[in-house]
């Protein structure tokens, strides 16, 4: 038994890997600081757990209509609407199991075999996965703040190929943490008008922001025909479990994701978007996210401050919960440091390998983790790196 050559190239997700090391040492007795987590540690506030519950007893246990409860699909379009001046309309909006499934949804309908997507390294890993599993290829390019690489017109026409169909961004980005600047946007919408490309714009972490405000994609100018929006519930309401998120696309490219949605999984599960339209509704969302992110940012200061005293570089993020910390300083790549931190001193990380091929030297942390491991994890990691000083 053989699988299929689409698989050459695609290893085991890295962020779920290092997480699956660390509980099976956890679950030897291990003390294991766990930064590998991609998902918030609050639990969903409860009257979203209860909306839930209620569509249960109500009887919502069965296929929705494949694009999601009309409800949910209104709800999202007027929250847009109201957000960032969109006009977006219910049918513009296909709820999917999780955004994860939107992205890969997105990549099937426009990419044929062949077809390139342009990719920003370092960028999350299932972007490059998702790509090549629909027989695609990828291109990257770089942003580097730390190494000043800003997104240009200019670097990307560098690595344009006229295969490439779309340009994936990330904003607040995963694992760095940035936020794409105004002018970086208008760089890059500009550059999809002139190159006739798609793109999408993953916003998934676009509520869990500190400093800078976040820029939807689709609101550049002429840029609402050209945009898959992709954004979801699994960070904004610390519902990762529930797999509800959605994509906003034009009419062609929403209709093939559907189509691929119908054929794989049919609807997102009809209670969980009972809660996700909860989540949206109940004004009480609004206290639960502020509380998140006022103590995402303490610990984003905690992180920052202590990693930099232990001589690591690292870009001080603007939004999501990551820190993408570059280990050169300390003599190692980044996955002889995440194995020696993991093995000896039972701090799991991520290597920042799997974030894109200049990526080698950085490890990622998340701090999506209490305070107490946090200062815990540095003072292991500060005895690691006494060692090998
Ligand atoms: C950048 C980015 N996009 C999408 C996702 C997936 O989100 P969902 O849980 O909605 O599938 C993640 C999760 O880690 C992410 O980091």
């Amino acid at each position: 038994m053989r699988v299929s050559r689409r698989f050459s190239g695609i290893a085991e997700s890295a962020t779920l890997k290092m997480g699956r090391l660390a509980k099976e040492l956890k679950a030897q007795g291990k003390p294991v600081v766990d930064f590998t987590l991609g998902e918030p540690d609050f639990d969903t506030p409860q009257h979203i757990k209860e909306a839930a519950r209620r569509a249960l007893d109500e009887g919502h246990t069965h296929y929705t209509q494949a694009a999601g409860i009309p409800e949910l699909r209104e709800e999202i379009a007027s929250r847009l609407n109201e957000d960032y001046g969109l006009d977006v309309r219910a049918d513009d909006v296909l709820v999917t199991p999780g955004a994860k499934h939107a992205i890969y949804e997105a990549f099937m309908a426009i990419l044929d075999a062949g077809d390139a997507a342009i990719l920003i390294e370092p960028a999350w890993v299932s972007y490059a996965a998702g790509v090549r599993l629909v027989g695609g290829e990828v291109v990257w390019t770089k942003r580097f703040a730390d190494r000043r690489e800003e997104v240009t017109y200019e670097r990307l026409e560098k690595v344009f190929t006229p295969k490439a169909k779309i340009l994936v961004i990330n904003s607040p980005n995963n694992p760095v943490g940035y936020v794409l600047s105004k002018k970086e946007l208008e760089e890059i919408a500009e550059f999809a008008k002139d190159k006739n490309l798609l793109v999408l714009s993953d916003e998934i972490y676009s509520k869990i922001i500190y400093e800078r405000e976040h820029i939807c994609f689709a609101t550049l100018d002429g840029m609402t025909e050209r945009t898959i929006l992709v954004d979801g519930f699994s960070k904004t309401y610390a519902m990762t479990g529930w797999r509800v998120g959605y994509a906003v696309a034009p009419p062609e490219i929403l209709n093939a994701m559907l189509k691929v949605q119908q054929h794989s999984v049919t609807c997102a599960t009809s209670f969980a978007q009972f809660g996700a339209l909860a989540a949206l509704r109940d004004e009480r969302s609004k206290e639960s996210l502020k509380e998140m992110v006022a103590e995402f940012k303490r610990r984003r200061d905690l992180i920052v401050e202590g990693l930099q005293k232990l001589g690591l570089r690292c870009e001080r993020p603007d939004g999501a919960f990551y820190v993408f910390v570059n280990v050169e300083t300390a003599g190692m790549d980044g996955e002889t440091f995440a194995e020696k931190a993991l093995r000896e001193f039972y701090v799991a990380t991520t290597p920042g390998s799997a974030f894109g091929p200049s990526c080698g030297g950085y490890v990622r942390f998340s701090y999506a983790t209490s305070t107490e491991s946090i200062r815990e994890g540095l003072q292991r990691l500060g005895r690691m790196l006494e060692g090998n000083a």
